[in-house]
Protein backbone atom coordinates (compact mmCIF):
# COMPACT_ATOMS: atom_id res chain seq x y z
CA UNK A 1 0.00 0.00 0.00
CA UNK A 2 0.95 3.42 -0.60
CA UNK A 3 0.97 6.95 1.28
CA UNK A 4 0.33 10.40 0.05
CA UNK A 5 2.82 11.51 2.77
CA UNK A 6 5.64 9.57 0.73
CA UNK A 7 4.36 10.65 -2.96
CA UNK A 8 7.27 12.81 -4.34
CA UNK A 9 9.02 9.50 -3.97
CA UNK A 10 6.65 7.57 -6.58
CA UNK A 11 6.96 9.91 -9.32
CA UNK A 12 6.48 8.12 -13.00
CA UNK A 13 5.21 4.91 -11.00
CA UNK A 14 2.11 3.20 -11.21
CA UNK A 15 0.40 3.08 -7.43
CA UNK A 16 -2.91 2.43 -5.15
CA UNK A 17 -3.77 4.53 -2.91
CA UNK A 18 -7.07 3.32 -0.54
CA UNK A 19 -8.81 6.45 1.17
CA UNK A 20 -12.10 8.61 1.29
CA UNK A 21 -12.98 11.04 -1.26
CA UNK A 22 -12.74 14.37 -0.13
CA UNK A 23 -14.50 16.41 -2.62
CA UNK A 24 -15.46 16.31 -6.41
CA UNK A 25 -14.88 18.73 -9.16
CA UNK A 26 -16.02 17.71 -12.40
CA UNK A 27 -15.56 19.60 -16.19
CA UNK A 28 -17.15 17.50 -18.87
CA UNK A 29 -15.05 14.82 -19.67
CA UNK A 30 -12.21 15.67 -16.63
CA UNK A 31 -13.06 15.19 -13.36
CA UNK A 32 -11.15 15.82 -10.26
CA UNK A 33 -11.06 13.91 -7.24
CA UNK A 34 -9.64 15.17 -4.37
CA UNK A 35 -8.55 11.85 -2.07
CA UNK A 36 -7.77 11.56 1.77
CA UNK A 37 -5.69 8.69 2.94
CA UNK A 38 -4.97 9.68 6.57
CA UNK A 39 -1.75 10.23 5.25
CA UNK A 40 -2.47 13.46 3.57
CA UNK A 41 -4.41 14.83 0.32
CA UNK A 42 -3.91 15.00 -2.96
CA UNK A 43 -5.73 15.20 -6.51
CA UNK A 44 -6.53 12.62 -8.60
CA UNK A 45 -7.41 12.92 -12.23
CA UNK A 46 -10.08 10.67 -14.11
CA UNK A 47 -10.14 11.02 -18.02
CA UNK A 48 -13.24 9.63 -19.18
CA UNK A 49 -10.86 9.08 -22.58
CA UNK A 50 -8.34 6.89 -20.41
CA UNK A 51 -10.09 4.82 -18.02
CA UNK A 52 -12.89 2.01 -18.89
CA UNK A 53 -15.99 2.41 -18.55
CA UNK A 54 -16.91 0.77 -14.93
CA UNK A 55 -14.61 3.32 -13.18
CA UNK A 56 -16.04 6.16 -15.16
CA UNK A 57 -19.34 4.67 -13.99
CA UNK A 58 -17.95 4.88 -10.90
CA UNK A 59 -16.61 8.33 -11.05
CA UNK A 60 -20.29 9.12 -11.66
CA UNK A 61 -21.48 7.48 -8.37
CA UNK A 62 -19.22 7.89 -5.54
CA UNK A 63 -20.28 10.60 -3.44
CA UNK A 64 -18.21 12.68 -0.82
CA UNK A 65 -16.66 10.41 1.71
CA UNK A 66 -16.72 7.34 0.05
CA UNK A 67 -14.27 4.89 0.60
CA UNK A 68 -12.48 3.90 -2.39
CA UNK A 69 -8.88 2.12 -4.05
CA UNK A 70 -7.41 4.55 -6.99
CA UNK A 71 -4.62 2.97 -9.24
CA UNK A 72 -3.13 5.72 -11.50
CA UNK A 73 0.71 7.10 -12.34
CA UNK A 74 2.23 9.83 -10.07
CA UNK A 75 2.73 13.00 -11.36
CA UNK A 76 4.41 15.80 -10.56
CA UNK A 77 2.26 19.59 -10.63
CA UNK A 78 3.32 21.50 -14.29
CA UNK A 79 3.54 24.74 -12.31
CA UNK A 80 3.45 24.47 -8.47
CA UNK A 81 6.53 22.59 -6.62
CA UNK A 82 6.11 19.65 -4.41
CA UNK A 83 2.20 18.85 -5.45
CA UNK A 84 1.57 15.30 -7.21
CA UNK A 85 -0.90 14.27 -8.91
CA UNK A 86 -2.26 10.67 -9.89
CA UNK A 87 -3.38 10.13 -13.47
CA UNK A 88 -6.20 7.64 -12.78
CA UNK A 89 -6.27 4.65 -14.83
CA UNK A 90 -8.42 2.15 -12.44
CA UNK A 91 -11.12 2.85 -9.67
CA UNK A 92 -12.34 0.04 -6.92
CA UNK A 93 -15.13 1.97 -4.88
CA UNK A 94 -15.15 0.50 -1.46
CA UNK A 95 -18.19 1.68 -0.02
CA UNK A 96 -20.53 4.52 -1.38
CA UNK A 97 -20.97 6.88 1.43
CA UNK A 98 -24.93 8.09 2.43
CA UNK A 99 -25.21 11.85 2.07
CA UNK A 100 -22.60 12.93 4.09
CA UNK A 101 -23.77 15.69 6.80
CA UNK A 102 -21.04 18.42 6.48
CA UNK A 103 -20.01 19.85 3.28
CA UNK A 104 -17.39 22.51 1.96
CA UNK A 105 -20.24 25.14 2.95
CA UNK A 106 -19.82 26.92 6.46
CA UNK A 107 -21.75 24.66 9.73
CA UNK A 108 -21.98 26.53 12.88
CA UNK A 109 -19.67 24.95 15.85
CA UNK A 110 -22.67 23.59 17.74
CA UNK A 111 -23.54 21.63 14.62
CA UNK A 112 -19.90 20.33 13.98
CA UNK A 113 -19.52 19.74 17.33
CA UNK A 114 -22.25 17.34 17.33
CA UNK A 115 -20.80 15.63 14.34
CA UNK A 116 -17.13 15.39 16.12
CA UNK A 117 -17.29 12.17 14.92
CA UNK A 118 -17.45 13.11 11.12
CA UNK A 119 -15.62 16.97 11.72
CA UNK A 120 -12.44 15.19 12.97
CA UNK A 121 -12.01 14.24 8.71
CA UNK A 122 -12.03 17.93 7.90
CA UNK A 123 -8.30 18.91 6.30
CA UNK A 124 -8.06 21.75 9.28
CA UNK A 125 -9.22 19.36 12.14
CA UNK A 126 -6.82 16.81 10.38
CA UNK A 127 -4.13 19.26 10.71
CA UNK A 128 -4.57 19.90 13.83
CA UNK A 129 -4.31 16.36 15.60
CA UNK A 130 -1.58 15.77 13.26
CA UNK A 131 0.42 18.69 15.35
CA UNK A 132 -1.68 17.73 18.26
CA UNK A 133 0.81 14.43 17.57
CA UNK A 134 4.08 16.07 17.26
CA UNK A 135 3.62 18.03 20.26
CA UNK A 136 3.49 14.95 22.34
CA UNK A 137 6.50 12.82 20.66
CA UNK A 138 8.61 15.92 21.17
CA UNK A 139 7.77 16.59 24.47
CA UNK A 140 8.72 12.66 25.20
CA UNK A 141 12.03 13.05 23.12
CA UNK A 142 13.19 16.47 24.93
CA UNK A 143 12.50 14.83 28.72
CA UNK A 144 14.56 11.67 27.41
CA UNK A 145 17.04 13.35 26.11
CA UNK A 146 17.48 15.74 29.66
CA UNK A 147 17.51 12.14 31.71
CA UNK A 148 14.08 12.47 32.69
CA UNK A 149 11.72 9.40 33.67
CA UNK A 150 8.18 8.73 32.20
CA UNK A 151 6.64 7.88 35.19
CA UNK A 152 2.96 7.45 35.49
CA UNK A 153 0.60 8.40 37.95
CA UNK A 154 -2.86 7.80 39.31
CA UNK A 155 -6.07 9.38 37.59
CA UNK A 156 -8.12 7.86 40.77
CA UNK A 157 -7.03 9.95 43.69
CA UNK A 158 -8.08 11.08 47.21
CA UNK A 159 -5.96 13.84 47.11
CA UNK A 160 -6.87 17.31 45.48
CA UNK A 161 -3.74 18.78 44.36
CA UNK A 162 -4.98 22.14 42.68
CA UNK A 163 -7.71 22.99 45.24
CA UNK A 164 -10.46 21.26 46.42
CA UNK A 165 -13.55 23.58 44.79
CA UNK A 166 -12.79 22.17 40.97
CA UNK A 167 -12.42 18.28 42.15
CA UNK A 168 -14.66 15.53 40.06
CA UNK A 169 -15.75 12.90 42.71
CA UNK A 170 -16.98 9.43 42.36
CA UNK A 171 -18.22 6.52 44.82
CA UNK A 172 -15.20 4.13 45.29
CA UNK A 173 -16.42 0.66 46.79
CA UNK A 174 -16.05 1.10 50.34
CA UNK A 175 -13.52 3.52 50.31
CA UNK A 176 -16.32 7.01 50.54
CA UNK A 177 -15.56 9.48 47.70
CA UNK A 178 -12.17 9.55 45.60
CA UNK A 179 -11.09 12.21 43.01
CA UNK A 180 -10.30 12.36 39.41
CA UNK A 181 -6.73 13.57 39.48
CA UNK A 182 -5.71 17.41 38.42
CA UNK A 183 -2.47 16.59 38.35
CA UNK A 184 -0.05 14.31 39.03
CA UNK A 185 2.32 16.58 40.59
CA UNK A 186 2.14 15.09 43.85
CA UNK A 187 2.80 11.94 42.87
CA UNK A 188 5.45 12.88 40.63
CA UNK A 189 7.75 14.53 43.87
CA UNK A 190 7.24 11.45 45.43
CA UNK A 191 8.67 9.14 42.54
CA UNK A 192 11.58 11.63 41.53
CA UNK A 193 12.87 10.94 45.14
CA UNK A 194 13.58 7.41 43.76
CA UNK A 195 14.39 8.50 39.93
CA UNK A 196 15.98 11.75 40.58
CA UNK A 197 13.84 13.54 37.36
CA UNK A 198 10.44 12.21 36.20
CA UNK A 199 7.49 13.06 34.32
CA UNK A 200 4.38 12.29 33.03
CA UNK A 201 1.41 12.53 30.47
CA UNK A 202 -2.00 11.95 30.94
CA UNK A 203 -5.86 12.87 31.32
CA UNK A 204 -6.08 15.25 34.22
CA UNK A 205 -9.73 16.72 34.99
CA UNK A 206 -10.88 19.92 36.57
CA UNK A 207 -14.65 20.42 37.45
CA UNK A 208 -14.43 24.45 36.55
CA UNK A 209 -17.25 26.26 35.33
CA UNK A 210 -15.07 28.08 33.37
CA UNK A 211 -16.67 28.81 29.56
CA UNK A 212 -13.64 30.19 27.94
CA UNK A 213 -12.05 29.30 24.67
CA UNK A 214 -9.20 28.08 27.09
CA UNK A 215 -10.65 25.71 28.99
CA UNK A 216 -11.52 21.87 28.93
CA UNK A 217 -12.92 20.17 31.93
CA UNK A 218 -11.21 17.23 30.91
CA UNK A 219 -7.35 18.01 29.36
CA UNK A 220 -4.01 16.30 28.88
CA UNK A 221 -1.06 17.56 31.01
CA UNK A 222 2.39 16.85 30.88
CA UNK A 223 3.73 17.21 34.39
CA UNK A 224 7.31 16.88 35.28
CA UNK A 225 9.44 17.26 38.31
CA UNK A 226 13.20 17.49 39.57
CA UNK A 227 15.39 16.54 42.50
CA UNK A 228 17.61 19.81 43.51
CA UNK A 229 16.57 21.73 41.00
CA UNK A 230 15.22 25.40 42.16
CA UNK A 231 13.28 28.22 40.80
CA UNK A 232 15.37 29.71 38.33
CA UNK A 233 16.84 26.60 36.85
CA UNK A 234 12.94 25.22 36.77
CA UNK A 235 12.07 28.68 34.56
CA UNK A 236 15.05 27.46 32.60
CA UNK A 237 13.69 24.16 31.95
CA UNK A 238 10.24 25.41 30.75
CA UNK A 239 11.58 27.51 28.56
CA UNK A 240 14.00 24.93 26.92
CA UNK A 241 11.04 22.76 26.15
CA UNK A 242 8.68 25.00 24.83
CA UNK A 243 11.06 26.20 22.02
CA UNK A 244 12.05 22.79 21.51
CA UNK A 245 8.49 22.15 21.20
CA UNK A 246 7.95 24.96 18.80
CA UNK A 247 10.98 24.15 16.99
CA UNK A 248 10.01 20.71 15.95
CA UNK A 249 6.83 21.51 14.97
CA UNK A 250 8.11 24.22 12.34
CA UNK A 251 10.21 21.45 11.66
CA UNK A 252 7.47 18.41 11.11
CA UNK A 253 4.23 20.32 10.50
CA UNK A 254 4.83 22.52 7.39
CA UNK A 255 1.82 21.13 5.24
CA UNK A 256 -0.31 21.22 8.65
CA UNK A 257 0.68 25.12 9.48
CA UNK A 258 0.34 25.28 5.92
CA UNK A 259 -3.49 24.29 5.77
CA UNK A 260 -4.42 26.02 8.97
CA UNK A 261 -2.87 28.85 7.51
CA UNK A 262 -0.89 30.08 10.20
CA UNK A 263 1.34 32.73 10.08
CA UNK A 264 4.32 31.38 11.36
CA UNK A 265 6.61 34.52 12.02
CA UNK A 266 6.60 34.61 15.72
CA UNK A 267 6.96 30.92 16.48
CA UNK A 268 10.44 31.04 13.92
CA UNK A 269 10.93 34.63 16.13
CA UNK A 270 11.16 33.31 19.56
CA UNK A 271 13.86 30.72 19.42
CA UNK A 272 17.24 32.70 19.64
CA UNK A 273 15.43 35.22 22.07
CA UNK A 274 15.12 34.91 25.98
CA UNK A 275 11.84 34.81 27.40
CA UNK A 276 10.69 37.80 29.24
CA UNK A 277 11.20 37.03 33.22
CA UNK A 278 8.47 39.76 35.53
CA UNK A 279 7.90 39.18 39.22
CA UNK A 280 4.37 39.35 40.35
CA UNK A 281 5.24 42.70 41.88
CA UNK A 282 6.08 44.23 38.77
CA UNK A 283 3.36 42.92 36.76
CA UNK A 284 0.57 44.82 38.72
CA UNK A 285 1.74 48.07 37.92
CA UNK A 286 2.45 47.30 34.41
CA UNK A 287 -0.79 46.09 34.14
CA UNK A 288 -2.40 49.06 35.87
CA UNK A 289 -0.32 51.75 33.63
CA UNK A 290 -1.77 49.62 30.60
CA UNK A 291 -5.39 50.27 32.01
CA UNK A 292 -6.25 47.08 33.56
CA UNK A 293 -8.08 47.28 37.11
CA UNK A 294 -6.28 44.36 38.46
CA UNK A 295 -5.09 44.66 42.44
CA UNK A 296 -2.05 43.13 44.46
CA UNK A 297 -3.48 40.05 45.27
CA UNK A 298 -5.45 39.28 42.34
CA UNK A 299 -5.23 36.55 40.24
CA UNK A 300 -4.49 37.49 36.52
CA UNK A 301 -7.66 37.87 34.09
CA UNK A 302 -7.70 36.30 30.49
CA UNK A 303 -7.65 40.13 29.47
CA UNK A 304 -4.27 40.69 31.95
CA UNK A 305 -2.37 38.17 29.88
CA UNK A 306 -3.18 39.35 26.38
CA UNK A 307 -2.27 42.74 27.64
CA UNK A 308 1.23 41.50 29.06
CA UNK A 309 2.09 39.85 25.76
CA UNK A 310 0.68 41.89 23.57
CA UNK A 311 3.76 43.34 21.84
CA UNK A 312 5.73 40.42 23.26
CA UNK A 313 7.72 38.40 20.61
CA UNK A 314 8.41 35.57 23.38
CA UNK A 315 6.37 34.07 25.95
CA UNK A 316 6.30 35.77 30.01
CA UNK A 317 6.76 34.37 32.98
CA UNK A 318 5.61 36.03 35.88
CA UNK A 319 6.91 34.50 38.99
CA UNK A 320 6.62 35.21 42.98
CA UNK A 321 3.03 35.29 43.15
CA UNK A 322 1.20 35.87 46.24
CA UNK A 323 1.33 33.11 48.33
CA UNK A 324 -2.29 33.70 49.23
CA UNK A 325 -3.90 32.78 46.07
CA UNK A 326 -1.69 30.10 45.31
CA UNK A 327 -1.83 26.10 46.09
CA UNK A 328 -0.35 24.76 49.61
CA UNK A 329 2.74 23.01 47.90
CA UNK A 330 4.70 25.95 46.25
CA UNK A 331 7.64 27.24 48.55
CA UNK A 332 7.68 30.17 50.44
CA UNK A 333 10.25 33.05 49.06
CA UNK A 334 13.37 32.91 51.38
CA UNK A 335 13.42 36.90 50.56
CA UNK A 336 9.56 37.52 51.17
CA UNK A 337 7.22 35.40 53.39
CA UNK A 338 4.12 36.59 51.38
CA UNK A 339 5.80 34.99 48.29
CA UNK A 340 6.17 31.98 46.76
CA UNK A 341 8.54 30.80 44.08
CA UNK A 342 6.38 29.50 41.74
CA UNK A 343 5.76 31.12 37.70
CA UNK A 344 3.14 30.85 35.20
CA UNK A 345 3.77 31.09 31.66
CA UNK A 346 1.75 32.83 29.33
CA UNK A 347 2.32 32.83 25.94
CA UNK A 348 2.43 34.94 23.03
CA UNK A 349 -0.46 35.48 20.31
CA UNK A 350 -3.15 34.95 23.05
CA UNK A 351 -2.03 31.78 23.72
CA UNK A 352 -2.62 32.50 27.73
CA UNK A 353 -1.17 30.49 30.31
CA UNK A 354 0.24 27.65 29.29
CA UNK A 355 2.43 26.15 31.71
CA UNK A 356 2.28 26.59 35.95
CA UNK A 357 5.04 25.69 37.90
CA UNK A 358 6.84 26.25 41.31
CA UNK A 359 9.13 24.79 43.48
CA UNK A 360 8.04 23.00 46.04
CA UNK A 361 8.20 23.17 49.84
CA UNK A 362 10.93 21.16 51.34
CA UNK A 363 10.71 22.10 54.97
CA UNK A 364 8.37 19.95 56.83
CA UNK A 365 6.84 22.52 59.65
CA UNK A 366 6.29 24.74 56.65
CA UNK A 367 4.67 22.28 54.67
CA UNK A 368 2.07 21.22 57.47
CA UNK A 369 1.24 24.10 58.58
CA UNK A 370 0.26 25.33 54.77
CA UNK A 371 -1.76 21.83 54.04
CA UNK A 372 -3.71 23.19 57.61
CA UNK A 373 -4.36 26.61 57.11
CA UNK A 374 -5.57 25.17 52.96
CA UNK A 375 -8.16 22.81 55.34
CA UNK A 376 -6.62 19.98 53.95
CA UNK A 377 -4.65 18.00 57.08
CA UNK A 378 -5.25 14.17 57.28
CA UNK A 379 -4.18 10.88 56.58
CA UNK A 380 -4.20 11.64 52.79
CA UNK A 381 -1.40 13.97 52.84
CA UNK A 382 0.66 12.06 55.21
CA UNK A 383 2.89 10.23 53.11
CA UNK A 384 3.23 13.23 50.78
CA UNK A 385 4.66 14.95 54.23
CA UNK A 386 7.00 11.90 54.49
CA UNK A 387 8.89 13.41 51.49
CA UNK A 388 9.93 15.94 54.00
CA UNK A 389 10.75 13.56 56.70
CA UNK A 390 13.01 11.22 54.70
CA UNK A 391 15.84 13.16 53.09
CA UNK A 392 14.13 15.91 51.84
CA UNK A 393 15.96 18.16 49.07
CA UNK A 394 14.89 20.89 47.42
CA UNK A 395 13.05 20.50 43.97
CA UNK A 396 10.62 21.74 41.73
CA UNK A 397 8.43 21.19 38.62
CA UNK A 398 5.97 22.23 36.35
CA UNK A 399 2.73 21.08 34.38
CA UNK A 400 2.53 21.95 30.58
CA UNK A 401 -1.04 21.90 29.59
CA UNK A 402 -1.08 19.94 26.00
CA UNK A 403 -4.51 21.85 24.43
CA UNK A 404 -3.29 25.25 25.48
CA UNK A 405 0.05 24.46 23.71
CA UNK A 406 -1.90 22.93 20.39
CA UNK A 407 -4.10 26.03 20.52
CA UNK A 408 -1.16 28.34 20.49
CA UNK A 409 1.01 26.19 17.41
CA UNK A 410 -1.68 25.30 15.16
CA UNK A 411 -3.34 28.91 16.00
CA UNK A 412 -7.06 27.93 16.32
CA UNK A 413 -9.36 29.74 18.15
CA UNK A 414 -11.46 27.74 20.56
CA UNK A 415 -9.53 24.51 22.34
CA UNK A 416 -12.18 22.12 22.00
CA UNK A 417 -10.78 21.94 18.57
CA UNK A 418 -7.01 20.60 20.00
CA UNK A 419 -8.68 17.12 21.34
CA UNK A 420 -10.30 14.96 19.05
CA UNK A 421 -13.39 14.52 21.57
CA UNK A 422 -13.53 17.36 23.71
CA UNK A 423 -15.04 17.47 27.46
CA UNK A 424 -16.43 20.68 28.35
CA UNK A 425 -19.35 21.85 31.16
CA UNK A 426 -21.92 22.04 28.32
CA UNK A 427 -20.54 19.30 26.26
CA UNK A 428 -19.63 15.29 26.53
CA UNK A 429 -20.95 13.58 23.52
CA UNK A 430 -20.32 12.16 21.29
O1 LIG B 1 -1.47 25.75 36.51
P1 LIG B 1 -2.00 24.39 36.77
O2 LIG B 1 -3.27 24.28 37.51
O3 LIG B 1 -0.82 23.63 37.52
C1 LIG B 1 -0.88 22.39 38.07
O4 LIG B 1 -1.81 21.63 38.00
C2 LIG B 1 0.42 21.95 38.69
N1 LIG B 1 0.14 20.88 39.66
C3 LIG B 1 1.36 21.48 37.61
C4 LIG B 1 2.70 21.10 38.13
O5 LIG B 1 3.35 21.92 38.74
N2 LIG B 1 3.12 19.88 37.89
O6 LIG B 1 -2.17 23.61 35.39
C5 LIG B 1 -1.07 23.45 34.51
C6 LIG B 1 -1.46 23.84 33.09
C7 LIG B 1 -1.88 25.28 32.94
O7 LIG B 1 -0.79 26.15 32.83
C8 LIG B 1 -2.69 25.22 31.65
O8 LIG B 1 -1.82 25.18 30.53
C9 LIG B 1 -3.35 23.86 31.74
O9 LIG B 1 -2.59 23.09 32.67
N3 LIG B 1 -4.74 23.97 32.23
C10 LIG B 1 -5.82 23.77 31.46
N4 LIG B 1 -5.96 23.46 30.16
C11 LIG B 1 -7.21 23.31 29.66
N5 LIG B 1 -8.33 23.43 30.41
C12 LIG B 1 -8.26 23.75 31.74
N6 LIG B 1 -9.37 23.84 32.45
C13 LIG B 1 -6.96 23.93 32.30
N7 LIG B 1 -6.52 24.22 33.55
C14 LIG B 1 -5.17 24.23 33.48
MG1 LIG C 1 -2.06 27.72 36.73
Amino acid sequence: MHHISNIASEVGKEITIAGWLYNKRSSGKIVFLELRDGSGFMQAVVSEDVVDEATWKAVGDMTQESSLKVTGTVTAHPKKENVFELQVTHIEIVQIAQEYPITPKEHGPDFLLDHRHLWLRSKRQWAVQRIRDVIIRSVYDFYHEHGYVKVDTPILTPNACEGATELFDIEYFDEGILHLSQSGQLYLEAAIMSVGRGFDFGPVFRAEKSKTRKHLTEFWMMDAEAAFVEHDENMNMQEALVKYVVSRCLENCKVELDILERDTTKLHGLQDLPFERLEYSEAIPKLQALGSDIQFGDDLGADDEELLTKDSAVPVFIHKWPKSIKPFYMKVDPGNPELVLNNDLIGIENAGEIIGGSQREDDYETLKTAIESHGLEGPEYEWYLDLRRYGSVPHSGYGLGLERMVRWVSGVEHIRETIPFPRMINRVRP
